[in-house]
């Protein structure tokens, strides 16, 4: 049962029980608008309470359900609403725990609401693209304030009970049970209503009070446009609110439902949805069922505490659990404490920490000379130089001392997991742990799957994971597994075109355009270009007839490695990180076409955009067809969480289904043919699902 009925006091008790989060799919809204009818009819019931089991109201709309004729299938949410607003019999909302999207705009509906001061409340949708379609840019601005409304809309950001107190949001902010105060509450309700002969307020009646709503409203219009050029929702929402301050409740609603369904469909919700979706669909692993036993991990060390290490440790110890972090030298440790005290401090600077809070923090971190302590570790993760020797010399001191039945996780970005494994006389308990810099900030973990990985061990770094407040994606084991391994095809395909005409401003400019936070050669100042430059020369080694642009090395040559160095593709002031035309860069990259002997072009902005990104898609097919990646859909979260690629194009692999995969495999084929035929090797999957008129993202 979705939907359970109780009468407790004489108030008709109706819970949603519809874990985990009792979302408002079909089952559930029948069930309520069944109890609903049931609490109207009965006439020992003098009052009716909403209320959530599993300790929270609702998580909103069921959007597995967007899209579909179960949406749609009265009775809707909009007819819930309808069906709280016309009720002779008090109606009151027991918030606790969470209240979101569609949950909370039911809630709106009842004449009163009860919550718990830690509930958090917020209109998600704008994160995907929508605005609050059942009546959320109507009734929060008349019951939480135009302000607070507007803003809570516009960002999609949560708030608590507790901040809302004095908003007109809630009837009451308890610190009690909300459930036995609701009831309380309904009660007195239904008594005054007999005997004072009262009706029960509705939020839809309540007017919107600002002393300047226009120019408030143009103000948040201003923000809009300045933060959120790309995404017509936010400032659909400030229409819709707009809409409702000038002609009423009624006109704003029927003016909210048409911008609903206009952004329904456009193709950046149809992105943020798929990235959504994608999310949540990377945490499972097809042969490692959710019923998987989970080993516990109750206190992790991580082996070196330099640029990773101390990130990876942060990253836990932010989790509350406690970190042994171990170096080689007094010196290395003591540089990584500070670098990670530093970190603290500026967040405390920055009001984002208590001093407690950074206390309590470095507290959870033992600083360690000696393996010994890794003993009581139920994680391993060793994040040393990245030589296969020194990770061998690790890997056995680990196997010595670590417990049995610890996790041994190698944070490696290249070297292969499989042989690491095999450093170990325990392989099954071996698995990659692929951290990004800087590791304490970023969202994106892969997750390395050996050969000999065991399905526990993946299936509790996956809940880890979590728990630390990162997006894993499963990666099998290959050169650069998934994310860099396709990075490299971008870049490579970015300095072609720095030979063949473009500058690096233009290359930025264009794909920033496009959407992403930053072009390949910022990006590339920022990481160091030295770094690249090393796979490079490794990669003439391994594959001297590979064609591999040598503009870079000229670059590296001279010495400019990027903003540590004060110099890269860009010019640098000291101190500052806005990235400066340089004449010298520019002069070195002519003159290098020259030795070439090739003439330069001009070269369009589109061509720039899809060689970038199509050099992604391919080699993304390719790890696909591989089985490096189970989902086209992991590959989406690895570049959406870690590469900064546009969230509202939904990653590469999911713009290439709505390109189409027809022009994909044309442009590309195209680009074999008449620019540089040997960077592309065009992958047979885009050509096969191209013909058979399937999709990457399904
Ligand atoms: P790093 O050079 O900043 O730090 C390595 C630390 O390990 C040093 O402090 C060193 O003293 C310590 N160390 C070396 N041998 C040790 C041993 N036997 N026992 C204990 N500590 C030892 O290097 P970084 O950048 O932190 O890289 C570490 C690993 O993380 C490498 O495998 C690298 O490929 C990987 N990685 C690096 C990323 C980056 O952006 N820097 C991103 C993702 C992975």
């Amino acid at each position: 049962m979705a939907v359970d009925y109780t009468i407790r006091d004489g108030v008709a008790v109706v819970t949603l029980d519809n874990p985990p989060v009792n979302s408002l799919g079909f089952e559930t809204r029948r069930g309520l608008a069944d109890a609903l009818d049931q609490a109207t009819r009965d006439a020992a019931v003098v009052a009716i309470v909403l209320t959530g089991a599993g300790g929270l109201f609702s998580g909103g709309a069921d959007i597995t359900e967007f899209g579909t004729r179960e949406a749609m299938r009265e009775p809707t949410l909009w007819s819930l609403i309808d069906l709280l607003e016309r009720s002779a019999k008090p109606v009151v909302v027991a918030l606790d725990g969470l209240t979101m999207g569609g949950g909370l705009e039911l809630s709106l509906g009842a004449h009163y609401r009860v919550a718990s001061r830690g509930t958090r409340v917020g209109l998600p949708e704008v994160k995907l693209g929508l605005l609050p379609g059942a009546g959320g840019t109507q009734r929060l601005p008349r019951a939480a304030g135009l302000e607070t409304a507007l803003n809570m809309i516009v960002t999609g950001a949560t708030m608590t009970a507790g901040e809302l107190a004095e908003s007109g949001l809630f009837a009451r902010v308890v610190d009690a049970d909300p459930l036995t105060a609701a009831i309380a509450f309904a009660r007195e309700a239904a008594e005054r209503g007999a005997s004072q002969g009262q009706s029960h307020p509705l939020v839809r009646d309540r007017p919107i009070e600002h002393d300047n709503a226009a120019g408030f409203l143009q103000f948040a219009r201003n923000q809009v446009a300045a933060t959120a050029k790309h995404l017509p929702a936010p400032g659909k929402c400030i229409d819709a609110i707009e809409y409702g301050v000038l002609h009423g409740v009624d006109a704003g609603l029927a003016h909210e439902r048409e911008g609903f369904f206009a952004l329904m469909q456009t193709p950046e919700s149809g992105a943020l949805r798929h990235a959504f979706f994608a999310e949540r669909a990377a945490n499972k692993i097809a042969d490692v069922p959710p019923e998987t036993p989970v080993r516990e991990i109750r206190r992790v060390a991580v082996i070196g505490a330099g640029t990773m290490g101390g990130g990876i440790a942060m990253s836990f110890v932010n989790a509350g659990l406690p970190v042994t972090l171990v170096e080689t030298s007094g010196e290395a440790l003591e540089r990584g404490l500070a670098t990670i005290a530093r970190n603290y401090d500026a967040s405390v600077k920055k009001g984002k920490l208590t001093e407690a809070a950074r206390d309590q923090r470095m507290a959870l971190i033992a600083p360690t000379l000696t393996y010994d302590a890794i003993a009581e570790a139920d994680l391993v993760i060793e994040a040393v130089f990245e030589e296969l020797g020194v990770k061998e010399q690790v890997f056995s001191r680990i196997d010595a001392i670590a417990k049995p039945g610890a996790i041994l996780a190698s944070n490696t970005s290249t070297l292969d997991l499989n042989r690491i494994a095999a450093f170990t006389s325990r392989p099954a308990d071996v698995v990659g742990l692929h951290f990004f810099s800087p590791a304490n900030v970023m969202k994106l973990l892969e997750v390395v799957r050996g050969e000999k990985t065991a399905k526990d061990v993946l299936a509790t770094v996956m809940r880890m994971a979590r728990k630390i407040g990162k997006t894993a994606v499963v990666s099998g084991v290959c050169d650069g597994f998934i994310g860099n391994r396709m990075i490299e095809q971008y870049f490579r395909q970015s300095l072609f075109m720095l030979e063949e005409g473009a500058l690096p401003a233009q290359i930025d400019r264009a794909i920033e355009r496009f959407g992403f936070a930053m072009g390949p050669f910022r990006m590339s100042d920022l990481a160091g270009n030295d770094i690249s430059w090393a796979i490079r020369k490794r990669r003439y080694s391994e594959a001297p007839q590979l064609h591999y642009p040598r503009v870079a090395d000229r670059l590296c040559e001279a010495g400019r490695f990027g903003q540590k160095t004060g110099a890269g593709w860009y010019d640098y002031r000291p101190g500052e990180r806005a990235a400066l035309s340089s004449p010298f860069v520019e002069a070195m990259i002519v003159d290098y076409s020259k030795s070439l002997g090739s003439a330069r072009r001009a070269i369009g902005d589109e061509e720039i955009v899809e060689r970038l990104v199509y050099a992604l898609v391919n080699e993304g097919a390719k790890i696909l067809a591989e089985g490096i990646a189970a989902k086209a859909s992991d590959i989406d979260v690895v570049y959406l969480d870690g590469y900064g690629f546009p969230a509202w194009r939904g990653g590469p692999m999911y713009y290439a289904d709505t390109v189409g995969l027809y022009h994909v495999e044309r442009a590309i084929a195209r680009y074999a043919e008449q620019v540089n035929g040997d960077a592309w090797e065009p992958a047979p999957l885009i050509a096969q699902l191209a013909r058979s008129g399937a999709r990457l993202t399904g």
